[in-house]
């Protein structure tokens, strides 16, 4: 099963410490530009799913708007939540463009995600 790439826009739509959010296949992740290099993560907080897009940005640091948890947007860690990560995807520039590779949601994506999302219950 092949990957999308998602367009999010061009470079210079796209503004420096501003997330934007992009959906595709019923998932949602967080685009961010950070010094002129492009992040993308999932868009819901991993406290209570809160919308990481609208975080305040900070060098590498995203936080979230609802109750502040910080996260790492190199490596989608949640910073000092050991274990805790936000999946990250990867990003290319052709050109002007800004494309956000996502998998498919497939069968066996969408079980591989519940059971991400049931890791972190509790
Ligand atoms: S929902 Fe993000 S910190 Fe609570």
């Amino acid at each position: 099963m092949t990957d999308a790439m998602v367009l999010a826009g061009r470079v210079q739509d796209l503004p420096e410490g501003r997330g934007v959010l992009l959906g595709h296949d019923g998932r949602e992740v967080a685009l961010f530009n950070v010094k002129g290099e492009f992040r993308a993560v999932d868009n819901r907080c991993l406290h209570e799913g809160g919308p990481i897009c609208r975080g305040s940005v900070v060098n590498w640091t995203v936080t979230c708007p609802r109750h502040h948890w910080h996260y790492d947007l190199r490596t989608g860690e949640a910073i000092g939540r050991p274990g805790r990560r936000l999946r990250c995807y990867p990003v290319e520039v052709q050109g002007d463009q800004v494309y956000v590779r996502m998998p498919r949601r497939g069968a066996l994506n969408g079980i591989q995600e519940l059971l991400r999302g049931l890791a972190h219950v509790g």
